[in-house]
């Protein structure tokens, strides 16, 4: 049996191709994975190039690998994900070594691809594919997770002007959704209790249905919900720019989605947004927040933020603070601008040092930990949903481990009985990366 390994950096997006790569290949080509690349036949690195740190690292890789193809001249090695769309066959001029470009679109003909370079031994690059034909060949097959992912669109047709996404992903594709039910379904069947819906900008979705009605993000969280095994559900990542108030609106009807929301605002400069081409305000920002918070008063929000993209003042910066202070973000993420190649942005001149944006970066990172601390402090004492997913050893005791609505990871002792139920946890500590709690 060959065998295969497959490493994967980036997104939730890129695991998720990631495991539809490993079905097919394992289903047509009868691949066996092994974490070992000393012993693969086949390796597989799925690229993300969102900033060029991602990309440089692929070269790094790259150069590591070319050691076991002089060694085993037999060796395939594939190069796919965002990098490999962006790149193509630029690819091979800096590593002459690599056998096969694909994108993510095109993960469906690795097996015809694979087969060819055995028979021909020439490069293959295949990157172009305007349809989501990759999910027609998968079925889930990590089965007993509690929570599992079902990428609902791909694509972005925003034209923010720092991103590569819709350059690497193309223009916005939904799947429909009859068979994202049916993959709801059958992951419910198989244990799965907590959805996470996931695309580049899930509020753009737009599923045509059998009989041809377009099935928007929010009527199809009302149709997942009705599948009784399944309690709960999230989305990634979705975008103020599109929060519609019928997806507003949804936070009321549909108790099964989570007290928790993902919003990247970016920046909170208006001055900032309109040159990103971020097409909300900071107050339209607060307002789909208030109105969700009406519904919800206790969920938890989180975001994205940019920090020195190129003009940024430090009044700018201030004014993100003051969001930071004003929404009480949640645990967040945060990057330096990065610049990418053909992006809108890229032209722009940027005058502030790269020392002056670690300064900001730092700043801005304590801020969002205080407000972390905050929130789980917050929570010491309550009694809270956990979703148990597994047993875990802590300094070699065992603990169930779970998530709250709110994302957090809790700790506490149980019967592994209690895996795949939502039970209620009472809070008794609050630490950086978990919380503690008693049944
Ligand atoms: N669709 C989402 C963002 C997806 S990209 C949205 O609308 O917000 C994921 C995150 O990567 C972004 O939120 C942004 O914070 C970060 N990012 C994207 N391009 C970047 C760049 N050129 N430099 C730094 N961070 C970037
Ligand atoms: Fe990128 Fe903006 Fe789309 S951040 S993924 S272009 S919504």
């Amino acid at each position: 049996m060959k065998k295969i390994h497959i490493k994967t950096w980036g997104c939730q997006m890129n695991e998720y191709d990631s495991s539809i790569i490993f079905y097919i290949l394992q289903k047509k080509l009868k691949y066996i994975s092994t974490k070992n690349a000393e012993n693969a036949d086949l390796i597989i690195l799925n690229t993300c190039s969102i900033r060029e740190k991602a990309q440089e690292k692929l070269f790094d890789q790259l150069g590591r690998w070319k050691k076991l193809k002089n060694k085993n001249k037999k060796l395939i090695i594939a190069v796919g994900g965002c990098v490999a769309t962006q790149e193509k066959k630029n690819i091979y001029k800096r590593a002459p070594y690599i056998d096969i470009i694909f994108g993510p679109k095109t993960i469906h003909r690795l097996p015809k691809i694979i087969k060819n370079i055995y028979q021909k031994r020439k490069k293959i690059i295949n990157i172009q594919s305007n349809n989501l034909k990759k999910y027609k060949f998968y079925k889930h097959q990590s089965l007993k997770k509690i929570s599992g992912y079902i990428s609902i669109m791909e694509g972005c047709n925003k034209c923010c002007s720092f991103c590569i996404v819709p350059h690497t992903r193309g223009k916005e594709i939904s799947r429909n959704p009859e068979e994202i039910l049916s993959e709801a379904n059958f992951l419910a069947k198989n244990g799965t209790k907590e959805i996470i819906l996931l695309g580049q900008n899930v509020n753009s979705y737009r599923g045509q249905s059998i009989n041809k009605s377009i099935v928007k993000l929010s009527h199809l969280i009302k149709l997942i919900s009705k599948i009784n095994k399944i309690k709960r559900i999230r989305f990634i990542t979705s975008n103020p720019m599109e929060f519609t108030n019928d997806l507003i609106k949804i936070y009321k009807k549909v108790p099964k989605l989570v007290n928790y929301l993902h919003l990247p605002v970016q920046s909170g400069s208006n001055r900032i947004l309109k040159k990103m081409r971020r097409s909300y305000s900071i107050s339209k920002y607060k307002k789909i927040i208030k109105k969700i918070i009406s519904y919800r008063p206790n969920i938890q929000i989180t975001s994205d933020f940019i920090i020195g993209f190129p003009g940024e003042t430090k009044k700018d910066f201030e004014k993100t603070l003051k969001l930071i202070d004003d929404i009480k973000f949640d645990m967040s993420f945060s990057f330096i601008y990065s610049k990418r190649p053909g992006t809108p942005a890229a032209r722009l001149s940027d005058f502030v040092s790269l020392k002056e944006k670690k300064e900001r970066l730092y700043l801005l990172q304590k801020k969002i930990q205080k407000n972390t601390i905050f929130w789980s402090k917050k929570m010491i004492g309550t009694y809270q949903q956990v979703l148990v997913e597994k047993l875990i050893y802590k300094n070699n005791k065992k603990k169930l481990f779970g998530k709250t609505q709110n994302n957090r990871t809790v700790l506490f002792k149980g019967s592994k009985k209690l895996i795949g139920k939502i039970i209620d946890v009472k809070i008794k500590d609050a630490y950086m990366q978990n919380l503690k709690g008693n049944l």
